[in-house]
């Protein structure tokens, strides 16, 4: 995998304009293109062909939670629409996400299915809000408890923090994909995340792919800022 691979960019805009722009000026140089809810719910599937067809490999962002039957069959379609990685709930369970990743197998052409990714604690839920809600473990806890379940299930990999992944990656061993946003490069504005890391602290730590939004999509030049991204990483 070149470094450039490892970028993921979030195409967190709400036209298919701003979207398709951002698409003609990355492609080559980042790996995947994320489509999450906002861009997903106003432009609809179209949206995955269109990016598709520029060349860009498309990470679809929305976190099915359902039951096993509704999401696998959420999980068939994505997969005919020729998805390059997706991401579902793991607190669904074991059943739910074992059906997932079937669904993906069924539908997908010969070694072609979508890497089908896990999202265990949301990081906007801290300890206060998981006891709240009814959960005896710390968010920590959770977070690992919840990524062995899903390796379990047959899922290709985890959505988590930069700062899990050392214990991701001890936890779940090398055959799982650990995919981060959260990262800033020490030159790019933090904005309203948190816990960052920077790219090369995030491949030091472990991280298969790094979800990048307005350091490059809010870039003046966002060819540039993702090949400053990919060389300091290299
Ligand atoms: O612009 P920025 O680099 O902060 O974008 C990060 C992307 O990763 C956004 O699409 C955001 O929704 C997503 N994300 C996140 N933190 C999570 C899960 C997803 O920032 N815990």
């Amino acid at each position: 995998m070149k470094p450039a691979d490892k970028i993921i960019v979030a195409l967190d805009v709400k036209t298919e304009k701003e979207a398709l722009a951002l698409v003609k000026k990355l492609k080559g140089k980042v790996g995947v293109f994320k489509i999450g809810k906002e861009l997903f719910t106003a432009c609809g599937p179209a949206i995955v062909k269109k990016v598709q067809k520029l060349g860009g490999k498309v990470f679809l962002d929305l976190k099915f939670h359902d039951i096993p039957n509704t999401v696998a069959k959420a999980v068939l379609q994505a997969t005919k629409l020729g998805v390059y990685m997706m991401t579902i709930h793991t607190s669904g369970g074991v059943e739910m996400m074992k059906a997932a990743t079937q669904a993906a197998k069924e539908a997908a052409p010969k070694g072609k299915a979508p890497i089908l990714l896990g999202v265990t604690i949301l990081t906007s839920l801290d300890d206060k809000t998981l006891k709240e809600i009814g959960f005896k473990y710390t968010p920590e806890q959770m977070v690992i408890r919840l990524a062995k379940m899903a390796k379990a299930a047959g899922l290709g990999g985890i959505v988590s923090s930069p700062k899990e992944v050392k214990k991701l990656r001890k936890a779940l061993g090398a055959s799982m994909f650990l995919v981060t946003p959260g990262i800033r490069p020490i030159w790019a504005a933090v904005g309203d995340q948190k816990r960052i890391m920077t790219p090369k602290d995030a491949v030091k730590a472990g991280v298969d792919f790094m979800v990048i939004g307005r350091p490059i999509t809010a870039s003046k030049n966002p060819a540039q800022a993702a090949d400053l991204i990919a060389k300091e990483i290299a």
